[in-house]
């Protein structure tokens, strides 16, 4: 057994909840860290008050532990090359486009696979060094699937969950994976393996049956040690209060209705906001709105569609290709449809603070959210918080993990059913006041009563309990 630490709970993640910016000038600050995984775990720490080990977004960074915003922070330091191929690579060319049904090729590259290993064994040393005797330790996400056994070496001692926050694929698909035992085996360190979906446990335990010596009795996999690992599903959610309150702040709702000024005070504000991501179907949403102009079912003085597009992994290549897609397809609808000063779709290339972020989903009267695939989408789940005035309506595609549970209030949609996406967006936005209110009860009764801390006490309790 290495060293012990003090920190009786520790979350480890590809990434900190900050990131850091450094400025022309040489100067550093720390800004909030994109996507979901933080929307949902930054709470959790605060609540469970424990140590995050992760990387800090900038090469070979290596700052002693420090402390922002109520959390303790344990920097893991990746060097430029690491990063091009544990994260540019593995992570984001090979495991995200094959968990998200391969919308794009994923790439299997053998020396990705080898720095995927390498900067896992590090994650999993720095992990071991934190962690108190007996401390639950919550690793995150695709990034490091095999951190749970290579900690469970370093560290039998330990309560180790692990959670994947995006999909998790079908067995044909994850059968390509020429490490798939690899992984499987990385995953089955861990005593408990949460999913967004009861479909993505069952591929798991499929999956670790077909390639691994697990066998599954009862509820659990027994590894051929004896050690026993759960496998279950426990939909993610978000700190409902958080956004509930920045959306009664009066400031925060004047904002939204400077939004609508400055949209050119439309009848109908349609909403998109996601990172910059192929799996996110925006250039679906965007065909869709455009088709509505170009038939005049929909006129530009009548509807604009803004569309918020946070820049994400900009140096993988899919990614360029998906920039360059969007924007010209944007492009395009401007060029055809917008006047001075009046485009027909608000293109933002870039991140925002909590309360402006709000302020756009009070301003939105469709909240379209289409995703091709995605794990849950917690976007969908803060518009629903955001809207105490029980106003607005939800566009959900079915391949959202959300939809699981979204489905009764939200119009449900078939992204690729460009037709489809079209009649749910002129129905979204030509839904009588009545069901707008009922549809968003329904959406806000699931969304409150299964917010973060649930999850959070949800999936622990589980844990301890193995
Ligand atoms: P993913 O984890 O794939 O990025 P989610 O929808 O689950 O997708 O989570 C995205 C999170 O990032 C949400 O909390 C959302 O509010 C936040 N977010 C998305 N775009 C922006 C932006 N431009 N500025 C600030 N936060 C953003
Ligand atoms: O699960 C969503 C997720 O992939 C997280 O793991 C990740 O931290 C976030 O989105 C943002 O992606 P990235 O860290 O690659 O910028």
């Amino acid at each position: 057994m290495s060293t012990t630490g003090t920190s009786s709970f520790v979350v480890v993640a590809n990434r900190l909840p900050v990131d850091r910016v450094t400025a022309a000038d040489g100067t550093t600050t720390w800004r909030r860290s994109p996507g979901g995984l933080v929307t949902a775990m930054a709470p959790v720490m605060r609540a469970y008050d424990g140590a995050w080990v992760g990387w800090t977004g900038s090469p070979d960074d290596a700052p002693e532990p420090f402390s922002t915003d109520d959390m303790d922070l344990v920097a893991v330091p990746l060097s430029a090359e690491e990063i091009a191929l544990y994260y540019e690579g593995f992570s984001n060319a090979t495991l995200w486009p094959l968990y998200h049904d391969v919308i794009v090729q994923p790439e299997y590259h053998r020396e990705w696979w080898d720095a995927y290993r390498a900067v896992n064994q590090r994650f999993a040393r720095a992990a071991a060094e934190v962690a108190a005797e007996n401390a639950v330790v919550f690793i995150q996400d695709y990034q490091l699937q095999l951190v749970p056994q290579l900690l469970r070496e370093l560290r039998p001692d330990l309560k180790i969950g692990f959670f994947l926050h995006i999909p998790f694929p079908p067995t044909e698909l994850f059968a390509q994976l020429p490490w798939r035992r690899q992984i499987l085996e990385g995953l089955l360190g861990a005593d408990l393996v949460g999913f967004q979906r009861a479909g993505a446990a069952s591929n798991f335990e499929a999956l670790a049956e077909t390639f691994t010596t697990a066998s599954l009795q009862g509820e659990a996999l027994v590894l051929e040690d004896g050690h026993e690992v759960l496998a279950r599903a426990f939909p993610i959610s978000i700190q409902v209060e958080e956004v509930a309150k920045l959306a009664e702040d009066p400031e925060v709702q004047q904002r939204a209705a400077t939004i609508r000024e400055e949209v050119g005070a439309p009848v109908h504000i349609l909403l998109g906001v996601d990172r910059l991501d192929y799996t996110k179907g925006i250039g679906h949403r965007l065909k869709a709105f455009g088709e509505l102009l170009a038939e005049g079912a929909i006129t530009p003085e009548e509807a604009v569609l803004v569309q918020v597009a946070t820049p994400s992994r900009e140096r993988v290549e899919a990614y360029q290709t998906l920039r360059d897609e969007v924007e010209l397809q944007v492009g395009r609808i401007n060029g055809d449809y917008g006047r001075i000063g009046h485009p027909a779709v608000h293109y933002l290339h870039s991140s925002y603070d909590r309360s402006e972020l709000v302020a756009l989903l009070l301003a939105a009267d469709v909240m379209v959210v289409t995703p091709l695939r995605d794990g849950m989408n917690l976007v969908a789940k803060e518009y629903v918080s955001a809207r105490a005035d029980l106003r607005g309506a939800l566009i959900l595609s079915e391949f959202a993990g959300a939809a699981d549970e979204l489905g009764d209030g939200a119009f449900l949609v078939n992204p690729h059913d460009i037709d489809g996406l079209k009649r749910t967006m002129l129905a979204a936005m030509r839904i009588h006041p009545d069901e707008s209110e009922q549809r968003m009860k329904l959406l806000r009764d699931h969304v409150t009563s299964h917010d973060i801390s649930r999850w959070a006490t949800e999936i622990l309790t589980a844990l301890r309990a193995t």
